[in-house]
């Protein structure tokens, strides 16, 4: 293995991501597993050299106040500790708030002078290690990934197709809620350019046969994720002697759906929901990554930019974006809007400086004028967004000219549409998304 590694242990602290930050901003690679590891799970750990255990006031669990296995202190590896707790008060880490660079000089002597570890943390060595365990935990089985096209899929896919190539089988269900030209891309890039086994499912017409006449937002949505499991199901059950699922969990995710000492923010799945007989050991090689680490990690993978910078897209697609029941001709109104807009804002360059930008298309008409004669026909709604964590979001500014650009666009080459709006609501009061 490459890379040495400091293992943070979450003893219930609001700062292990700085703290895991911090040490990766030192050059040495960290991850953050739950407070009662032991010490042989430790030990099968590459290249431990240090554990930093990290209190703080989210360390009662069921009344109890919980601390690490004793044994931990027997393995021989170094152990800081840090914190709120009285009892570990060797740095009280919790001084430094969200500041990782003061942060990072408080542990800077530990990491180095103590666990002497090497600052060898790279995207690199990362993905070298990350080959090695891939294949050391698959063997020469089967995986299977649902591979969507989005950032976490994408580089996941690329680095199983490295460490495993034909072993890996990927599945691209188009739900017919994509964005256009995105199944293509998908194909182009994983079949054409780098030869992965690529089963891909045009499903358009089971989705949006189910979706028919289905105007509730949550309704919407659970018809579009269970759908999505059934066909995901059917085309595993169609391969044989499958043992792994790739899943692109990355590190926000875990600690959204709540590790063991922090609360739900929501609950977050991939491919969750699978019956119980397609049981499945996961391959998670990213879920220790933050957002920006799995982007340098699709560049290290030679991914295309455009692949690994993609804005968010949520898992409904445009399915969230033609509001109330879906209608095929109203959808391709809005897939054909959203492609000027993009086309648009990366010709402005505010592809790079925008983190969402989007079209939305009512289930409602007004009335317009076009060639002398009066027009009965939907709005396009344009949202351009900027947020840090999607939690709360302000609206970008975008300059006049474009507006009216893309505005003059959409309205000369959308079908049945007649105006185009800009929305100007921060979240809160609204959300990012319009269902
Ligand atoms: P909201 O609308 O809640 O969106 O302000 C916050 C961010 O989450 C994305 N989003 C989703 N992503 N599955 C996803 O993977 C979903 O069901 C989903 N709903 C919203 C949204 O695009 C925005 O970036």
């Amino acid at each position: 293995m490459k890379q040495d590694m400091i293992v943070i242990l979450d003893l219930g602290s609001h700062e292990n991501t700085v703290l895991a930050r911090a040490v990766r901003a030192l050059g040495v690679y960290s991850e953050i597993h739950p407070h009662d590891i032991t010490a042989e799970e430790l030990k099968a750990l590459p290249n431990v050299k240090g554990v930093i255990v990290n209190g703080g006031p989210n360390n009662i669990i069921d009344g109890k106040e919980i601390d690490i296995l004793p044994e931990i202190y027997q393995t021989g590896i170094p152990v800081m500790a840090a914190g709120h707790d009285k009892a570990l008060c060797e740095i009280k880490l919790e001084q430094f708030g969200n500041d990782e660079e003061a942060m990072k000089e408080a542990i800077r002597p530990f990491v180095f002078d103590i666990c002497k570890a090497e600052a060898n943390w790279n995207m690199k060595n990362f993905v070298a290690d990350q080959v090695e365990l891939i294949r050391k935990q698959v063997g020469d089985k089967k995986v299977l990934l649902a591979l969507s096209g989005g950032v976490d899929s994408s580089v996941l896919a690329a680095l199983l197709l490295k460490a495993i190539g034909d072993k890996l089988y990927c599945v691209h269900v188009n739900h017919g809620l994509m964005r256009k030209g995105e199944s293509e891309n998908v194909i182009e890039v994983f079949r054409n350019q780098l030869s992965a086994n690529l089963i891909y499912v045009d499903a358009t017409d089971r989705f949006l046969g189910l979706l028919e006449g289905v105007a509730d937002p949550e309704q919407k949505r659970k018809i579009i994720g269970g759908e999505f499991i059934r066909v995901f199901e059917e085309e595993a059950r169609k391969l044989d002697g499958i043992d792994f699922l790739g899943q692109g969990t990355i590190y926000p995710d875990i600690a959204e759906s709540g590790t063991k000492t922090a609360k739900v923010v929501k609950s977050h799945h991939n491919v969750g929901g699978l019956p119980d007989d397609l049981q499945f050991e996961l391959v998670e090689p990213l879920k220790q990554l933050f957002k920006d680490e799995v982007r340098a990690c699709g560049v290290e993978l030679g991914l295309p930019y455009e692949m690994v910078y993609r804005q968010p897209f949520p898992g409904p697609g445009l399915g969230v974006r033609c509001l109330g029941a879906i209608t095929r001709d109203r959808l391709h109104s809005l897939r054909e809007a959203d492609a000027i807009l993009r086309e648009e804002f990366a010709l402005a360059g505010l592809d790079k400086k925008v983190w969402q930008y989007f079209t939305v298309v009512p289930d409602f008409k007004s009335v317009g004028v076009r060639d002398n004669a009066r027009s009965y026909d939907w709005p396009v709604i344009i949202r351009a967004v900027n947020t840090i964590d999607a939690m709360t979001a302000s609206i970008e500014q975008i300059d006049w000219p474009i507006l009216m650009k893309i505005t003059d666009r959409i309205l000369a080459e959308v079908p049945n549409v007649n105006r185009v709006c800009y929305d100007l609501s921060p979240k809160p009061s609204a959300t990012i998304e319009w269902e």
